[in-house]
């Protein structure tokens, strides 16, 4: 059997991390590439990772490369070239610089790995996703951002550091964009599929609820040159590996929403399945009268963004 191959374009911290989880998940052969003045340091990180292999035996191998050749043929691609947030500033504020680089990514791998499932991190996520689904002209299903898993997560931390009780038996789900409107849906939290509301009053609740919607920019803050990488890099895994084990993983991503939701043409955070489909389905349930407002909201935050990239 031919083992899968895995480009990470843009090799920095989000993309160290993802060389580092796809080799000990043994996800595929791996291709670091980053542009020709980071060409050493991809270089460097692949054999790094290669030489810790031994001591768990991955039997992977991982190659730097600045040269898109080298990503033909692959099956998975996920793109955090760009650059990241420094304190003060939101996601917005790298909308110039980081859809220059988008344009010139997406004409790449459109070129070099046409049939590859492709996951975009870089940010604003909703707005860079849109531009490369527009620029690349994949199918809907072969495209997707990563923003649900990674919002998901950090809720699911902060319930489980209020409650003390496990990570792993904590559930819920946060829609909409990847920014301060994002929308945690408190009433299908569960905590061992008891409603969390039966375990944590309103008021920490909605505390809760807004660390998470500002949790990417308390990272921020806290590094003071750069925005996080180990959990989004993880989130990003999972959903390749959703995609390649054709596990039909039920993970909130940016999805090309035709109708879902009421939204028509945006990619946006909702619930989808993945697997060796892409994103086989978005999976659309009722809505509140509230969380369907919060989503119109955080929809217009979405278009305002792509109205100024004008594609
Ligand atoms: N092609 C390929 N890689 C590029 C390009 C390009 N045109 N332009 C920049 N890069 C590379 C940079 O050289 C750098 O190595 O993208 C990498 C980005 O890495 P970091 O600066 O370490 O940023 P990181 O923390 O990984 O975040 C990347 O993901 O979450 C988002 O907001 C974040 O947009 C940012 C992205």
């Amino acid at each position: 059997m031919k083992r899968n191959k895995i480009a990470l374009i843009g090799g920095g911290q989000i993309g160290g991390n993802l060389a580092l989880l796809a080799a000990q998940k043994e996800l595929g052969d791996i291709v670091i590439f980053d542009i020709p003045q980071a060409e050493g340091m991809t270089k460097g990180k692949a054999l790094d990772i290669m030489q810790l292999r031994p001591h768990d035996g991955y039997d992977v191998n991982l190659t730097g490369s600045s040269d898109y050749a080298d990503i033909k043929d692959t099956d998975v691609v996920i793109i955090t070239a760009g650059v990241p947030r420094k304190p003060g500033m939101d996601r917005e504020d790298l909308l110039n610089i980081n859809i220059k680089i988008i344009t010139d990514v997406a004409n790449n791998v459109k070129k070099y790995a046409p049939n590859s499932f492709v996951i975009v991190l870089s940010n604003p996520l909703d707005a860079i996703v849109y531009s490369f689904y527009k620029i690349s002209k994949f199918a809907k299903n072969q495209v997707v951002g990563m923003a649900g898993a990674l919002d998901t997560s950090r809720f699911r931390t902060f319930l489980s550091m209020e409650t003390g009780y496990s990570v792993q038996d904590i559930q819920c789900i946060v829609l909409g964009g990847h920014g301060d409107t994002m929308i945690p849906i408190i009433r299908t939290a569960t905590i061992g599929g008891i409603p969390i509301a039966e375990l944590i009053p309103e008021d920490t609740l909605e505390a809760i609820v807004q660390r998470t919607r500002v949790a990417g920019g308390e990272i921020v803050k806290l590094f003071g040159n750069g925005s996080a990488y180990f959990a989004p890099a993880q989130s990003a895994i999972e959903m390749a590996e959703s995609y390649l084990l054709d596990k039909k993983r039920v993970i909130p991503c940016a999805a090309l929403c035709e109708g879902e939701f009421g939204i028509n043409g945006y990619f946006i955070g909702v619930p989808t399945v993945i697997g060796s489909g892409g994103v086989e389905k978005i999976l659309e349930f009722q809505l509140t009268e509230e969380e369907n407002s919060a989503l119109q909201n955080t929809l217009q935050h979405v278009k305002k963004t792509i109205e100024e990239i004008g594609l």
